[in-house]
C-alpha cells in the first residue's frame, strides 16, 4: 500500500482508520471521502473529497487523479438502517461496491471491503461458526454482504483484482458512534453507564454476538492488506473476532468499575431478529493462520479503555478502581 483512498471516512471505522493510515503511510498518501460533504478539503490532516459511492464516474476520477493504489471501501449502510430502507441499502451497498470493483479493475488498485457477521443467517451453525459454511442470510444487509463477498471473489478470479475482506463483528469504539447497526448497543452502553449509570438494551438478555475493539479492527484491516498474497487461501471474507458477548456480560464488567450500574431491557423486535439470525461466536482460525490475525483487547481491557476515554470525551468524572 502506498496511496490509499478511503470511502465512508467519516463513519465509525473510517474516522479511526484514516488517522492510523496517516500515521503509517504519511498524510499526503491518504485521501479521505464520504457522502457527507464537510465543506473543506481537509479531514484529520489528510485531503478530503466528497463522494457518493454510487457515482461511478466521480469515483473513477478521484482515484485516477490521486494515483491511488489501494481502495478501502467502507461506505455502506449498516444492518438496522438497511432493514428500514432495503431498496436504498441495495443501491448504496451493491452499486457502491460494484463501482469500487470496476475502478479497482480499471486502475489496478487493491481493494479492501468489510464483510460482516451479517453474512451468516439462521441456518448457519451458530457456535464457532466455520470460515466456509452455509450463508442463507435473510436480512438486506446480509444479502448485500454475501453478494459482495461473491462479487469480490469473482473480480479476483476473473480479472485478477487484489480483493480482500474481513467479516467484521460489532466494533466497539469511543471516537465516532456507529450509525444504525444491530451491535450498536455495545457502544451505547458505555456512554450511558457514564451519563446515567443505567442502560436500557434493545437486544435481549442472553443474545451473544461477536465484538472487537476498534484498535484491533483497524490493525486487522491494515495487516490483511499488507499480507503476502501467496499465503491467502481465502480472500472474501475472513472471519475475525475478539470476544462473544451478550448485554449482561458487558454490564457485569462495567459494574466492576461503576458498581451502581443497572441494565434494563426494552427489546426492539427488528434488531433482535437480526441478532438472532447471526452467529453466537465465529471461528477465525483461517485469519490467524493465513495472515496472522490476532486481537489485543478482551472484555476487561476494552471496558477499561472505553470508560477511561469516554469519561474524558463526555467530561464526566470517573474514578477507575485502584489496580
Ligand atoms: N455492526 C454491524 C451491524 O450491526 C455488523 O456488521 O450492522
Amino acid at each position: 500500500m502506498k496511496r490509499i483512498f478511503v470511502t465512508g471516512a467519516l463513519g465509525q471505522i473510517g474516522s479511526e482508520l484514516v488517522v492510523k493510515l496517516k500515521e503509517l503511510y504519511g498524510s499526503r498518501n491518504v485521501i479521505a471521502s464520504d457522502v457527507k460533504d464537510i465543506g473543506k478539503d481537509n479531514y484529520e490532516g489528510v485531503l478530503f473529497e466528497p463522494l457518493d459511492v454510487t457515482d461511478g464516474e466521480r469515483f473513477f476520477k478521484i482515484v485516477k487523479r490521486h494515483k491511488i493504489d489501494t481502495i478501502m471501501h467502507l461506505g455502506a449502510l449498516l444492518s438496522a438502517v438497511a432493514e428500514q430502507y432495503p431498496q436504498k441499502a441495495w443501491d448504496v451497498n451493491m452499486m457502491g461496491l460494484y463501482n469500487a470493483l470496476e475502478v479497482s479493475r480499471e486502475l489496478e488498485c487493491a481493494l479492501f471491503t468489510p464483510s460482516s457477521i451479517a453474512a451468516f443467517g439462521p441456518t448457519t451453525p451458530k457456535d464457532n461458526t466455520p470460515q466456509d459454511t452455509i450463508q442463507r442470510v435473510d436480512t438486506m444487509y446480509g444479502i448485500t454482504k454475501v453478494s459482495g463477498e461473491l462479487l469480490c471473489d469473482y473480480y479476483f478470479k476473473k480479472f485478477g483484482v487484489d480483493t480482500r475482506g474481513i467479516r467484521l463483528p460489532g466494533i466497539i469504539s469511543y471516537k465516532t458512534l456507529p450509525g444504525g447497526g444491530t451491535t450498536d448497543y455495545a457502544v451505547e452502553i458505555f456512554y450511558e453507564a457514564l451519563r446515567s449509570k443505567e442502560y436500557t438494551s434493545f437486544i435481549a438478555e442472553g443474545t451473544k454476538m461477536d465484538m472487537m475493539c476498534m484498535e484491533d479492527a483497524v490493525n486487522a484491516i491494515i495487516k490483511l492488506m499488507e499480507a503476502d498474497p501467496s499465503k491467502l487461501i481465502h480472500r472474501n471474507a475472513f472471519n475475525a473476532t475478539a470476544m462473544s458477548l451478550a448485554p449482561e456480560d458487558i454490564a457485569s464488567e462495567i459494574k466492576k468499575h461503576i458498581p451502581e450500574f443497572k441494565l434494563y431491557y426494552d427489546v426492539d423486535p427488528i434488531r433482535q431478529a437480526i441478532a438472532e439470525s447471526w452467529p453466537n461466536s465465529i471461528d477465525d482460525t483461517a485469519a490467524r493462520e493465513e495472515w496472522g490475525f490476532s486481537a489485543k483487547h478482551d472484555l476487561a481491557s476494552m471496558t477499561e479503555l472505553m470508560l477511561e476515554k469516554l469519561s474524558i470525551k463526555l467530561n464526566i468524572e470517573y474514578n477507575p478502581p485502584a489496580a
